[in-house]
């Protein structure tokens, strides 16, 4: 059934769903108390988000510059999750400044970020398109025993019952928790209008001063076209244990108000009702369309 196929592929810790095998509660509560650099930067998003995108915004932003043998390894290993950590990486020896990425909601990440230690990258997108780009996305997990019709998957989205839990939760958790944190709000839409200000803006964030011809570096390098064709930041390394490309790809369409396409009127006002009634009171304003 769907509630068995749902119950073996991810697992239910502290509100959040987690994917089952690539991490436990003992890892999720040991991140607590993480040791923290100033010198870290962490991007934070929900999935589906714009993920991969800025990781490889941040690893050229960062490494660029020094990359000293870096250029041969892939965006997982230079900014690893910090909840799955796939290759049993040992964070405490990485050379500042560390990059880590993270789907978590800010209750669950290391207690030391609260007090504006380090920085934070946090990067949303409308959810609409969130929900498409996830939708196509399942297709791709080999643990995942159903095919999700659209329509369940609408409803499980929206009820919370997906991977990484609810999109309005992550969101406004960490919307109204800002003022503890050293954080940057970017929206995928504006990576999308404008990639050379969003490169920008996230470089006055961290710091760094690029020239222009580094910064057009990476606006071209982070281009939809060269990462689908960049095996180190396409993530299609990712073993086939977990997910399958021969149904789908990371790099799907990347672009703004997919959401058209896929949802019938009736879906749109079911997902508005839910939508307004859990966003009411967040000052946050999402770009729909292009
Ligand atoms: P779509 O499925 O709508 O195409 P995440 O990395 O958080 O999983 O997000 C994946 C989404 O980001 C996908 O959206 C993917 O196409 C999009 N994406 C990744 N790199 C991109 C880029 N360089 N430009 C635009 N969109 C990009």
């Amino acid at each position: 059934s769907l509630e068995e196929a749902l119950n073996s592929f991810m697992f239910e810790y502290k509100g959040i769903y987690f994917y089952t095998g690539s991490t436990t509660p003992e890892i999720i509560d040991s991140l607590e108390h993480m040791e923290i650099r100033d010198s870290d930067v962490f991007l934070v998003t929900y999935p589906k988000s714009g993920t991969i995108w800025t990781q490889q915004v941040l690893n050229l932003i960062m490494h660029e510059r020094h990359r000293n043998g870096l250029e041969h390894i892939d965006n997982m290993t230079r900014a690893p999750w910090i909840e799955y950590n796939l290759h049993n990486d040992a964070f405490n020896s990485r050379q500042s400044p560390r990059l880590f990425t993270s789907h978590l909601p800010y209750y669950l990440m290391p207690k030391d970020l609260r007090f504006k230690r380090a920085k934070i990258i946090y990067v949303y997108r409308n959810p609409k398109d969130v929900l498409v780009s996830f939708y196509h996305f399942h297709k791709l997990y080999q643990k995942l025993e159903v095919t999700l019709e659209w329509e369940t998957f609408l409803g499980l989205f929206l009820s919370g019952r997906v991977l990484h839990g609810s999109w309005f939760d992550h969101i406004k958790g960490w919307y109204t928790h800002k003022e503890d944190y050293n954080i940057l709000f970017m929206t995928y839409e504006e990576l999308k209008k404008d990639l050379r200000s969003a490169v920008i803006k996230i470089c006055n964030f961290l710091d760094i001063k690029l020239n222009d011809d580094a910064v057009d570096t990476v606006v071209d390098k982070s281009s939809f076209k060269n990462m689908k064709q960049d095996p180190l930041a396409n993530y299609k390394f990712i073993s086939e244990k977990f997910l399958d490309f021969e149904k789908g790809e990371f790099l799907r369409k990347g672009t703004i108000g997919d959401w058209k396409n896929r949802m019938t009127v009736a879906q749109n006002e079911k997902f508005d009702k839910v939508y307004m009634e859990k966003m009411k009171d967040l000052p946050i304003k999402f770009f729909w369309d292009i």
